[in-house]
C-alpha cells in the first residue's frame, strides 16, 4: 500500500505550502535584516518546513537543531520535556527564531522557550508551520510567525508523521480513520 492512499484529505497542497513558506521567508526577510538569526529546528518534525524556508531566506542566517520528548501521549499532555540533543552554538545575544512544525497545546514550545530564554538571547521569536489555536494551553507564547491556522485533527505530511510515517508526503493531510485507529501516535 503506497502512503497516499492512507489520506482521507488533503488540508494543504503541495503548492500552497511553497507559496506560504515563501510569504514567511519575506516576512523573516524584512524583520531580520542585517540581524544574522539563528533558526533552531526542532527534530524531526520540523526539517522538511526549516529546509525550504532557510532556503527561500535571502539574507545571511544559520541553523541550529534541538530535539525533545514528551512524556505521555498527545492525550495526556503533561507538560514535561526531556532534552534529547541541544544547540550546537551557544545563542546568548542572537536573534533567535525556534522552527516548529506544529504548536498543538503549546506545552513543548513554552519548555522550549524558557530554556532559551534563560540563555539570553538578543530576541526569541517562534515560528511554526500549523497552529492548533483551539487545543492551547500554554499562555503567551511570542508566535510571530504562523503558515496555517490548523483544525483540532491530527494531521500528517511535510515532516509531520505518524508512528514515524507520512513525513516525506509533500502535503498536510488527516489520516484515514482505519490508519489512525491502529494506535496512539
Ligand atoms: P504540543 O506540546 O502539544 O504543542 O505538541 C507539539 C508536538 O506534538 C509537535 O511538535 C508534534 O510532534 C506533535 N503533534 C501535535 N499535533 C500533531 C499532528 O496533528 N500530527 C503530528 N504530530 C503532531
Amino acid at each position: 500500500m503506497g502512503l497516499h492512499e492512507d489520506i482521507a484529505e488533503v488540508l494543504f497542497d503541495e503548492a500552497t505550502i511553497r507559496e506560504r513558506v515563501r510569504q514567511l521567508a519575506h516576512e523573516m526577510e524584512r524583520d531580520y535584516a542585517g540581524r544574522d538569526p539563528v533558526l533552531v529546528g526542532m527534530l524531526r518534525g520540523s526539517v522538511y518546513f526549516l529546509v525550504d524556508l532557510t532556503r527561500a531566506l535571502g539574507i545571511p542566517h544559520e541553523v541550529d537543531f534541538m530535539a525533545v520528548a514528551a512524556y505521555g501521549t498527545r492525550h495526556a499532555a503533561t507538560g514535561a520535556v526531556r532534552l534529547l540533543k541541544d544547540l550546537d552554538e551557544e545563542v546568548t545575544d542572537r536573534h533567535v527564531v525556534l522552527v516548529e512544525d506544529v504548536v498543538d497545546t503549546g506545552l513543548t514550545a513554552s519548555y522550549l522557550v524558557r530554556l532559551l530564554r534563560a540563555r539570553r538571547p538578543a530576541s526569541l521569536a517562534i515560528c511554526t508551520l500549523l497552529d492548533k489555536r483551539a487545543r492551547r494551553i500554554a499562555p503567551n507564547l511570542p508566535l510571530a510567525y504562523v503558515g496555517f491556522e490548523a483544525p483540532d485533527r491530527f494531521v500528517v505530511g511535510y515532516g509531520l508523521d505518524y508512528r514515524q510515517r507520512y513525513r516525506n508526503l509533500p502535503y498536510i493531510g488527516v489520516l484515514r480513520e482505519e490508519v489512525f485507529r491502529e494506535g496512539p501516535p
